[in-house]
């Protein structure tokens, strides 16, 4: 029987090497205008983890544009990585409340539960189990070169490497393997966790075999890197719960407004959007053209010489405009919270479905169907 093989197009490449990253790029435009042409041909997955509550960098940065891809008509499977949070810390958290307000953003922005189907890593135990047989295909040194992982070891300060960091992008391969997604909207640190998903199918499929002879048991999914644009935290730092320099969506109009005067702007009242040497004033800017479809240039000059109060006052503007009707249905969808349950209840029912037919699939062509 072959061996984990180390050829060099089965090896875990630098997928995030510039040429790579070219190359996914290219491959992403092209599968955009796919999508456009036929949009039944793909399945998307793609996961949060419930650790915090979702604001505008991954709205502006993911969400806003799964969404638009669910319109187009691409079925979708959306994960709440309830397992994944104990990658780099040690408890859960308040995990009820928080998938719970994660699953209501995801309604309260339009995702539709009757297209897409919103799971939970943990009520999906087919899932899961796919994590043994995985495990088998992948070497340490494998695990220990992904950038991802490494990124976020250094980012705990000092913790010790666990288990379960060291192997969740195997973990993550299931995720993306069990429902037979080919698409994985992601931004570049998601990469080599792709890559790795696409190897473990690839080297399933020579080491273990198939059921039907035609078709491997995993599809090898791609990604779809978006070309939004990355919005900084309000003191110019990246945008992250930890630095209380967010904007979370669950927010009122006012803590919005509150949290904005205090944001980072620089000495020069003439406004201007360069990205490169004013950097907070330009990701004010970004932020109020990302809410209002306003190029950031044009913001800029007709604000003109009015300063940073008149940039942080259209911001809210802007932003307080955009997220209304979000938040007047994130009003109503927190009032309700036995239909969240039912949406997660009927979403796991599904995700389990699959799961277990993939699992027997998987059990079948390792022989292991004995009794
Ligand atoms: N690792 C992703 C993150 O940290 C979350 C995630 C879990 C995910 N499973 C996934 C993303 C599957 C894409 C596909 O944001």
């Amino acid at each position: 029987m072959a061996r984990v093989s180390n050829t060099a197009e089965e090896t875990l490449s630098k997928s995030t090497d510039s040429a790579s990253l070219a190359r996914t790029q290219a491959r992403s435009a092209e599968i955009e205008r796919e999508i456009d042409k036929d949009p039944s041909r793909f399945r998307i997955l793609t996961g949060d983890r419930p650790t915090g509550h979702l604001h505008l960098g991954h709205y502006f940065g993911t969400i806003k544009n799964r969404v638009e891809l669910q319109k187009r008509g691409v079925e979708t499977w959306q994960l709440i990585a309830d397992y994944q949070v104990i990658t780099d810390r040690d408890g859960v958290g308040p995990l009820r409340e928080r998938v719970l307000s994660l699953l209501t953003d995801y309604l309260a922005v339009g995702m539709d539960p009757q297209k897409a189907t919103i799971f939970t890593h943990s009520a999906v135990p087919a899932l899961n189990q796919l994590m043994l047989p995985f495990l088998s295909l992948v070497t340490e040194a494998e695990l220990h070169r992904n950038p991802t992982v490494k990124a976020e070891l250094e980012a705990t300060d000092g913790r010790a490497m666990s288990g379960l960091l060291l192997t969740y992008p195997v973990h993550q391969a299931a995720d993306i393997l069990f429902c037979r997604a080919n698409l994985v909207p992601v931004g570049q640190d998601q990469l080599p966790h792709l890559e790795q998903a696409r190897l473990i199918a690839t080297r399933f499929d020579k080491r273990y075999g198939r059921v039907d002879p035609d078709r491997p048991v995993f599809r090898r999914p791609e990604a779809l890197l978006s070309e939004a644009a990355h919005v900084l935290g309000l003191d110019g730092e990246k945008m992250s719960k930890s630095r209380g320099n967010t904007i979370e969506l669950r927010m009122s109009a006012d803590e919005t407004a509150k949290r904005l005067k205090k944001a980072k702007t620089d000495a020069d009242r003439v406004i201007t959007y360069d990205p490169v040497n004013r950097p907070e004033v330009s990701n004010l800017l970004l932020m109020a053209s990302m809410a209002s479809g306003v190029a950031p240039e044009v913001i800029a000059d007709e604000i003109g010489d009015g300063g940073g109060g008149a940039l942080k006052a259209r911001v809210t503007e802007d932003l307080n405009t955009m997220l209304a009707p979000i938040r007047a249905r994130r009003a109503e969808l927190e009032k309700n919270e036995d239909y969240l349950i039912q949406i997660l209840r009927e979403g796991n029912e599904r995700a389990n479905e699959v799961a277990n037919e993939t699992l027997a699939d998987v059990i079948k062509a390792m022989h292991m169907d004995y009794v």
